[in-house]
């Protein structure tokens, strides 16, 4: 299946998202993890060996500008689809059994403004085709630009990361909103940086107890292994909760396959 993870910035999307990725690593599933933050850092989290030399998608522009039959700087017409079947390999970085691709950062232009290299990281993400036991976790950037009605191609889930602060409340509400109004299966709330069960009660409160996937817990051990990208959580609590996390998203994604 293919997730987002979504929500305010520093609320822990990078984080939670890569504890997913290495648990479905794990179950053996083959998992392409997509970093589609500028500001890049899923392969460090993940533990990638060169995570500092990862290239990025959008550095590629004369591969793109190529596939978007673009010569000699910014046309007035390109094409809105071009080949990217074989695009993914020239990209992946892999270890293990996960696969990562930096998306990069696009230029923005006035608004409306659709740029060659943000359609083609939009026709690159829309195009991954999914088999047995495959999934996509993507890392968004912080807040809710990313949200439009191209994402909903690329994205089967939501899944909103919230601590226990009003303003990462409200942006998980306009993001709830926001994915309704663009056609996404389902929006999975997780609560992060957990204190006590007042922050429950609070993220409860925002969203009602079916909503959310789970709380994971403010943990020490979290702060440590993003300060040494890749090392084992020795969190038990934290891994845990991931565990069910995860087992609950399957069993989501089941009802909405039956459905
Ligand atoms: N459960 C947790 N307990 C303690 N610290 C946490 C927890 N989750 C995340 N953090 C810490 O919070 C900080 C922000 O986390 P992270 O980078 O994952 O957030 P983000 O939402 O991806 O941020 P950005 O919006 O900048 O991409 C990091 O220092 C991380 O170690
Ligand atoms: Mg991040």
């Amino acid at each position: 299946m293919k997730l987002a993870f979504t929500g305010k910035g520093g609320v822990g999307k990078t984080t939670v998202a890569s504890l997913l990725i290495r648990s479905l690593e794990k179950d053996k599933r083959r998992v392409l993890a997509v970093d589609c933050d500028p500001d890049a850092n899923l392969a460090g989290a993940l533990g990638f060996p060169n995570a500092s030399e990862i290239i990025p998608v959008s550095k590629m522009k004369d591969l793109i500008h190529e596939r978007m039959e673009i010569k000699n700087g910014t046309p007035i017409f390109y094409k809105m689809n071009p080949r990217i079947d074989d695009i993914p390999e020239k990209f992946l970085n892999k270890m293990g059994s996960i696969e990562l691709i930096a998306m990069g950062t696009v230029e923005k232009g006035g608004k409306g403004c659709v740029c060659p290299e943000s359609v083609f990281l939009k026709s690159l993400l829309g195009q991954i085709v999914l088999g047995e036991g495959e999934d996509v976790v993507m890392d968004m950037d912080p807040g809710i630009e990313h949200i439009g009605r191209q994402t909903a191609k690329s994205v089967d889930y939501f899944v909103v990361i919230v601590e226990p602060s009003a303003k990462s409340a409200t942006t998980a509400q306009k993001i709830k909103k926001l994915s309704a109004d663009i056609g996404i299966k389902d929006v999975f709330i997780i609560g992060n940086k957990i204190r006590d069960d007042k922050d429950k009660a609070f993220i409860q409160s925002s969203f009602g107890r079916d909503a959310i996937l789970g709380m994971i817990p403010m943990s020490e051990r979290i702060l440590y292994m993003y300060k040494k990208a890749g090392g084992e959580l020795e969190d038990k609590q934290v891994l845990n909760e991931i565990e069910q996390i995860k087992n609950k998203i399957f069993t989501e994604e089941k009802e909405h396959a039956g459905k």
